[in-house]
């Protein structure tokens, strides 16, 4: 593990650049994992800091407040400013307690990290109601409540920062994750959206795709089958160094935090290391006449140039933006 040392040397007032002096973070499941590594590098920049953690096991069952208090006292420890709070972001009163205990014990809230997640693998056709609903109510409804929670607080100071946390398996795909997938690109969705309304009130929303090892990716080896288990083992040689450390995904969510970062609406893959925007994209295709529906041997016949990416794509910022552009890319009707 390489943690980088966290201590008062390494603290705000040695930091070139980026500093979170006198802002207030909430991240969410922040009590381990990629969560925590976000949580110290706020601190470390000066933010205060809730470190909330439901505190149960990896499929989201149980819960106590050790993990989040581990954290917040660990930040103490080093000369930084955390509580713990450990009520579950599923639940719509909780996230209003996480918020409000922001504003109860430090006076504000700037930045919202939505990070916390649980996992339960299974095939779409033996995923169970209560494991579709926990992953769904977890993820993508906690992301939902907090940002709701916090948002009037963001709108009135005319200011606020929220990172979401999407996953390669809802946005590319992952077998054995239905539900955990569908919430995961649910919370693509979010992000859009909030980035809409919000940017008029200075609220920037953006979502990371993490990678990292720990109790989610343990889980998903042991739920593997022993031929992808293989693969993934082999894909873990020394080229990949310490870049699965949940450390390395800390800077790219708390660039997006910060005041320096001006941009919105998007998604960020980090993976091993490499940082990349990710797009959702529209190629040209093909263009039917505007008079008449096309017919279905239309689109038969026109599959390739429906399907071709040689042409490069577009990535609309809204509904209405695909439609100019598709207005001006296409030809009049006949
Ligand atoms: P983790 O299991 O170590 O961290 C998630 C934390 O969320 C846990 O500490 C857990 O107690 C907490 N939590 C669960 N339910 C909660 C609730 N209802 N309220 C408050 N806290 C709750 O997993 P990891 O790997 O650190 O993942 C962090 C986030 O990144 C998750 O959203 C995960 O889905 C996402 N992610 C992780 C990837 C990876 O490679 N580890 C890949 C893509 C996304």
């Amino acid at each position: 593990m390489i943690f980088r040392p966290y201590s008062k040397d390494t603290g705000a007032a040695h930091m070139a650049g980026i500093s979170f002096a006198g802002r207030v973070a909430v991240v969410t499941g922040s009590g381990g994992g990629i969560g925590r590594a976000h949580a110290l590098e706020l601190a470390r920049r000066g933010c205060a800091l809730v470190v909330n953690d439901l505190g149960g096991d990896v499929a989201g069952r149980g819960g106590s407040i050790h993990m989040a208090e581990s954290v917040a006292a660990e930040i103490v420890a080093a000369g930084g400013k955390a509580i713990a709070s450990h009520d579950s972001v599923a639940d719509s009163e909780g996230a209003k307690r996480i918020v409000a205990s922001a504003l109860a014990r430090f006076g504000r809230i700037d930045v919202l990290i939505n990070n916390a997640g649980n996992m339960r693998n299974a095939l779409l056709e033996n995923t169970t109601d209560e494991d579709w609903s926990s992953l769904i109510a977890t993820h993508l409804t906690g992301s939902f409540n907090m940002t709701r929670a916090a948002w009037p607080h963001f709108r009135s100071q005319r200011y606020g920062r929220i990172v979401f946390t999407a996953s390669s398996a809802g946005l590319f795909g992952n077998a054995l994750q239905a539900a955990y997938g569908s919430a995961k690109a649910g919370i693509a969705g979010l992000m859009n959206v909030a980035a809409i309304e919000g940017e008029p009130y200075g609220i920037l929303c953006n979502a990371i795709m993490p990678n990292a090892t720990g109790r989610m990716a343990e889980q998903m080896m042991k739920d593997w089958g022993p031929q992808q288990r293989e693969q993934g083992n082999a894909m873990m040689t020394g080229a990949v160094g310490h870049s699965m450390d949940p450390a390395f995904n800390a800077p790219l969510a708390a660039y997006l935090a910060s005041e320096a970062c001006t941009s919105t609406h998007a998604l960020y893959s980090q993976c091993l290391g490499r940082v990349a925007r990710v797009c959702i994209g529209v190629v040209p295709g093909w263009q039917a006449q505007r008079l008449a529906p096309p017919s279905v041997e239309d689109i038969a016949e026109h599959w390739a140039e429906i399907c071709d990416t040689s042409r490069g794509f577009a990535t609309p910022p809204s509904p209405r933006d695909e439609l100019g552009l598709v207005l001006r890319q296409g030809p009049a009707p006949a």
